[in-house]
C-alpha cells in the first residue's frame, strides 16, 4: 500500500500545502502574502488572517494537482515551530481538524529541520543527487543562520549559529536603511550582479568557535552611509549597485568562512546549504568555488524549495512516518524551538 503525506507550512508569511506519496513529490503549492510589503516587513496579525483566507483553497490544490483525494492520505505533516505564534496556530488547527475528521496520525515537523531535508525532495523522473549522512548544512534564512551537521534524517547537531541577527535579516534591514522594497534579500541579490562587490568594505565580526554575528554589520553598514550621504545626499542612488555587492560579499565571505572551518574541524567535505538566503547567487557562487577549491561536494537546493515551502516538511513527514513517530493531537504549536 502507498504511503500518501499532505504536509502543511504556516510558520511566517508563506501558506503552503504538498503531497508526497511514496518519497515522491506530486504537489506542492505554494501561496505567499502581498500584504506586507507595504509595511517593510512580516505583520504578524495580518500574516495569520492571510493564513486563514488560504489554507483551505491551498490544501485542496496540493490535492487536486496531485490528483489525490483526502481519503487516501496515510497522515498528515505538519510545521509545529519555530515560527510566528498566529500563523503556527493556523496551519497546526487546521491540521488537527483534518485528521481527526480522516481519522489519520499527524507528524509534527521541525521547521528548521524541514528545510535541511528539503535536499531529500524527489520528484519521479527527474535526476537529483542527494547528501549522503554525515554531511554538514548551514542554514540561512530570515530568522536563523546555523551550521548544521546532519548525522541522519533524525538526528542533526547544531554546531554554531548566530548571537544575534540572521544573515536574511541583517540583508533586509540594510536594504530597508537603502530605501529598497521588503523581501530586501532578492532585491539586493539582482543589484549585486552588476555592482563592484569590492566598493566598500564593512566590518566583520570576529566571534571564536563556529558561531555568526550579523549585528555589527549591520551598525557599520549605517554608519558608514549616514557619513557619505552627508557628503553627498543621492550617494545611494548613485552607488546602490556597488553597496549591494560590498553588503552581500561580506555576509558571504563572513558565511563561508566559519563553514570552511567548520568542515574542517570536522573532516566532512559534503556541505549543503538550506534556507531562503541560499537563493542568493552570490552565496551560491562561492559553494561552487568552494567545491573547486576545497574538493568539496556540494548541494544546493533548487529555488523552489529554498524559502518556505510544504514540500520540505512532506518530506521530513515521510521520514517520520517511516518511525511512525505520531504526535499526540494535543500538541501545541512552538514559537521557538531548537532543533
Ligand atoms: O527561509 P525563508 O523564506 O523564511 C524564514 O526566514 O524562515 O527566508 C527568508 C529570507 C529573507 O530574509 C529574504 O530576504 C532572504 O531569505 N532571501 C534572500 C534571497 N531570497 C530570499 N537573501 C538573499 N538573496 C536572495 N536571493
Amino acid at each position: 500500500m502507498s504511503t500518501i503525506i499532505l504536509g502543511i507550512e504556516s510558520s511566517c508569511d508563506d501558506t503552503s500545502a504538498a503531497i508526497i506519496k511514496d518519497g515522491y513529490l506530486l504537489s506542492n503549492v505554494v501561496a505567499s502574502q502581498a500584504v506586507h510589503e507595504a509595511y517593510g516587513g512580516v505583520v504578524p496579525e495580518l500574516a495569520s488572517r492571510a493564513h486563514q483566507q488560504n489554507i483551505v483553497p491551498v490544501v485542496h490544490e496540493a490535492l487536486k494537482r496531485a490528483g489525490v483525494s483526502k481519503e487516501e492520505l496515510s497522515a498528515i505533516a505538519f510545521t509545529r515551530g519555530p515560527g510566528l505564534m498566529g500563523s503556527l496556530l493556523v496551519g497546526v488547527s487546521f491540521a488537527k481538524g483534518m485528521a481527526r475528521s480522516l481519522g489519520i496520525p499527524m507528524i509534527d515537523v521541525n521547521h528548521l529541520s524541514g528545510h535541511v531535508l528539503a535536499h531529500f525532495i524527489q520528484v519521479k523522473d527527474e535526476e537529483h543527487k542527494q547528501p549522503v549522512f554525515p554531511f554538514l548544512c548551514l542554514l540561512v534564512s530570515g530568522g536563523n543562520s546555523q551550521i548544521i551537521l546532519v548525522k541522519a534524517y533524525n538526528d542533526m547537531e547544531i554546531l554554531g549559529q548566530t548571537i544575534d541577527d540572521a544573515a536574511g535579516e541583517a540583508i533586509d534591514k540594510c536594504s530597508k536603511v537603502m530605501g529598497l522594497g521588503y523581501p530586501g534579500g532578492p532585491i539586493i541579490d539582482k543589484l549585486a550582479r552588476q555592482g563592484n562587490p569590492k566598493a566598500y568594505s564593512f566590518s566583520k565580526p570576529h566571534i571564536p568557535g563556529l558561531d555568526y554575528s550579523f549585528s555589527g554589520l549591520k551598525t557599520s553598514f549605517l554608519y558608514s552611509l549616514r557619513n557619505w550621504l552627508q557628503e553627498e545626499p543621492d550617494f545611494i542612488e548613485r552607488h546602490k549597485a556597488d553597496l549591494a555587492a560590498s553588503l552581500e560579499a561580506t555576509i558571504v565571505d563572513i558565511l563561508m568562512d566559519k563553514l570552511r572551518k567548520a568542515a574542517k574541524q570536522y573532516a566532512i567535505r559534503q556541505v549543503a546549504v538550506a534556507g531562503g538566503v541560499s537563493a542568493n547567487n552570490g552565496l551560491r557562487n562561492a559553494f561552487m568555488d568552494y567545491a573547486k577549491r576545497y574538493g568539496w561536494d556540494v548541494f544546493i537546493p533548487q529555488f523552489g524549495y529554498t524559502t518556505d515551502n510544504a514540500a520540505m516538511i512532506a518530506m521530513a513527514g515521510y521520514f517520520k512516518y517511516q518511525d511512525r513517530d505520531f504526535c499526540p493531537m494535543e500538541a501545541p504549536a512552538y514559537s521557538r524551538v531548537t532543533l
